[in-house]
Order: C-alpha cells, then structure tokens, then sequence
C-alpha cells in the first residue's frame, strides 16, 4: 500500500458516516420508547497520565456508538417521542478561541448540530438547567450507572429538581436503567457500519502481526517489535493499538498480561505477540505464536501443534446456535489430550479433564466478545444457560498453553514456552467467517514467511 493511499481520519465529522449514527440512534431510541426511557451517555474526560499532561482523549465506548463524538466532557441525551420518532440533544464546550490554540478546534453546540445531526445542542454549564426538563415525563432514565459518577451526580440533581417542583405539574422518572446493559444488547449484534470499522481494525491488525514475522530477528528486542506493528497500525491510519500490545519471547510468553515488552528475542525462543489494532474505536485482537529464527524446535513444534489444533476445533463450533461454553469445553478436550500424550501431564486426558489438572498450563477461557471494546459488550448467559450465537455476533477463540520456565517435571524442551493462537471470528447465518485469516497459523506457512524474510 503506498502512503498516498492512506484513508485520513476524517477530523470532525462522524466517522465511518452520519448515516451510521442516525441508524443506531434511530434503533436504540426504538428500544428506549418500548421502556417509556430516556437515555443519558456521558462522552468522558481527559486523564491525567503526570503532572499536567494527559493522555490522549478516547470516548466512552457506548458514547462513541451512538454518536461518533470525540471531544471530553460532552453529554447526550436521547429521547425518543410519541409519533415514532427521537430527539437528540447535545451539551459540549463551547467554542473558544484561546483555549482552542492550546488544547485543540472544539466542534461548539452549531458544529454538533450541523455535522452530527443533533436536533438541539447547548453549551455544557447549561447540563442543569435543562436536563430535568429533558427528562421531565419519562418513566425511567437509562445512564451507564457507577461509571461516571459526574454523570451519575448530574442525573440524580436532575430528577430532585423535578420532584421539588412535583406539585406544578412534572412528572419526574420513576426508574433508573442501566445503559451498560441496553448498548451491550445492541452492540452485540454488529451492525453493517461495524462490521465494516471491525473489518478494518482486524485487517490492519493482519498487516501488523506480518510486518512482525519478517521483521523479528534473535537480538532483537521485544520493544522493537511492539513499535513495529504499532507503527503499521499508524501507518495505516489506526489510532493505534486498541489494548496494551503483548509481545512477549521465551518465558515471558508465559506471562497471560505481559506487557514490558523489554527482553531480547532469543535464538531458539517462541515469540507471542498479541496485539489489535483500532478503528474508528473498534479494536482487532490477534494471537500468533511462532519462532523467532523461523524454525521450531521439536517440542515446541508439537507444543504448537496441540493449540492449534484446539483454535482449529472450537472454530468449527463457531455457528449460529452454538455458545462460548462449548467452544470452550471442545478446546479443552484438546488441550487435555495433548497435555497427556506430550507426557505435560503424567496422567490421562480424561483424569487431566476431571480434575481439572490442565489448570496448570491453560488458565484463561478461551472467548470473548469483540466490537469497540477488545472485551466487548453483551451479555454472556441469557435466562442462565450461554447465550446461543446468532449471526452478526464477533468473538475471539484463544486456546493456548503456558509452560513457565520453571516448571518442574516436565521435559526440558517444553520449559519456557508460551503458544496462543487467537482469531477474530464473526457468526453469519450458516456458520462463520475467520475475519483474522490473513495471519497464517500453519506451522509451514508461519516457517515459509519468516524464512523468505531471513534470506
Ligand atoms: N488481548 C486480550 C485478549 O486476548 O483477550
Ligand atoms: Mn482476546
Ligand atoms: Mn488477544
């Protein structure tokens, strides 16, 4: 790709589209009217990293999703209305020149109202003197509870206004809702507009873990690696990683939420590098596992073996119907199996299984769902039982073993040894689509790209 070809962000319209956004507000004020609701999403602040400098700004996960505003500290308010239709209402900074040379061009109420298709938007002091009328005959008000306890405090001053004033007339809400739980339901199922940003995120995600495997070199350092997928993810337009990049070598692979990324890649080592990419705040999350100087060694090759023969297993139950617990479970048989026959474990499987022995080298479930959080939203069980899989849901399989490098009792090759093979998986009508399938994972097809690379 040559950097001509580059997507720019495209600044301070709502990206991928406002159509995208009308869309989801349109089906979510849908659900708000069927609970007589209104909804509340706070856009979040800027954090402190030391001192006076701060990280750079990423919206609320939910906030983002209905609206596609990047700027801190705004609220949105949806409401839906009485002939089929909904409301939107914004509250932002105000325009300012000054502070704008300093900390950036603010979009004011006119920029939300003109480009982000708000029906009113009102500087952000005027929060209290217009949410309770906002909010006024609404029988419960949907807010992501607890996790902004500004926002939190902003609703609960609301809704004491309009009881103080009950006798005149208002109708206060009765209720309050969970957002965290209503945007989870919608999320889950991707619709076309995600689909597209997590398709980007993924396979810019892909071109990441390739630039690593041509790139890696024993000596090298992990830090060099981390900087050049993080790079290609840049490069590409990403707004960077979508969680802390783990690139881990030899034992330190072993460690499930490493990221110092500080040693040297070693000769003879296994490299894991887990690591997505975001896009438009949806994140890639890949996992690939594989020799630093192109060759593994024969137990690491039969360690490999076993995991990708459990990612390989559970995919096949990634289908309309099926659930995260029997993936699980289907790569656990795997797991168990090899752990016997590659004597990890001096038992049988079937003992490996009961006694939940395998604890030992496989100690994370091996799904999650993704969209704009890396661990995204929606539930997992529904009326108790795991939520049955239905087309548009994404979720990760990441079977892996473990084997730190201390291990006792257990054969030396196998010590200092951590394999992950994780892909991003979407569920269509008839079974499924391997969104990360541009990464190999094929002992051979890994060996030939690194290989090529090293002549
Ligand atoms: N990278 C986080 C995970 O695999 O769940
Ligand atoms: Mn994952
Ligand atoms: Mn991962």
């Amino acid at each position: 790709m040559s950097d001509a070809t580059h997507d720019p962000r495209p600044g301070p319209w709502p990206s991928p589209s406002l159509e995208a956004y009308l869309e989801r507000r349109s089906r979510v004020a849908a659900s708000l009217r069927e609970r007589d609701a209104a909804l509340v999403l706070y856009g979040g602040e800027l954090r402190t990293r030391a001192n006076d400098t701060e990280f750079r700004f990423r919206p609320d996960s939910d906030f983002h999703y209905l609206c596609g505003l990047e700027e801190p500290g705004a609220v949105v308010v949806l409401l839906p209305e009485g002939d089929g239709g909904h409301r939107f209402v914004a509250f932002v900074r105000p325009r300012d020149r000054e502070i704008e040379v300093w900390s950036g061009r603010r979009l004011g109420p006119e920029g939300v109202v003109e480009r982000f298709g708000a029906d009113e938007a009102h500087p952000l002091a005027e929060l209290d003197a217009q949410l309770p009328r906002l909010l006024d005959g609404y029988d419960t008000v949907f807010l992501p509870l607890g996790r902004w306890p500004a926002l939190d405090a902003a609703v609960h001053r609301a809704l004491t206004s309009l009881r103080r004033h009950n006798r005149t007339g208002e109708s206060p809400p009765r209720h309050l809702g969970n957002a965290e739980d209503l945007l989870g339901e919608e999320r889950i199922v991707k619709d076309a507009a995600s689909l597209a940003s997590l398709r980007q995120a993924v396979d810019i995600t892909a071109e990441g873990h390739l630039a690593a495997m041509r790139a890696a070199r024993p000596g090298m350092h992990e830090y060099q690696i981390e900087a050049l997928i993080e790079y290609e993810f840049r490069r590409r337009g990403s707004s960077g990683p979508g969680y802390g990049s783990i690139v881990g070598s030899g034992d330190n692979a072993t460690i499930l939420h490493y990221v110092d990324n500080r040693s040297p890649l070693g000769d003879g080592e296994v490299l894991l590098i887990d690591a997505g990419a975001e896009w438009d705040y949806h994140s890639g999350d890949i996992t690939r596992s594989w020799p630093v100087n192109g060759r593994f060694t024969p137990e690491q090759r039969d360690a490999y073996e076993v995991v990708l023969a459990a990612n390989l297993a559970g995919i096949e139950l990634a289908k309309p119907g099926s659930n995260i617990d029997a993936i699980h479970e289907r790569c656990l048989d795997v797991l168990c199996e090899g752990m016997a026959s590659l004597k990890l474990i001096p038992e049988s499987a079937e003992t490996i299984r009961e006694r939940k022995l395998y604890r030992k080298f496989y100690m994370h479930r091996t799904s999650h769902w993704l969209g704009v959080d890396v661990h995204d939203a929606g539930r997992y069980t529904l009326g108790g039982e795991p939520r049955a899989f239905a087309p548009g849901h994404v979720l990760t399989v990441e079977p892996g073993l473990y084997i730190a490098a201390d291990t006792e009792d257990v054969p030396e090759g196998f010590c200092g040894l951590g394999i992950r093979v994780e892909d991003d998986i979407l569920i269509t009508a008839d079974g499924h689509e391997v969104l990360s399938a541009k990464v190999p994972k094929r002992v051979d097809a890994m060996e030939a790209i690194i290989g090529e690379a090293h002549r």
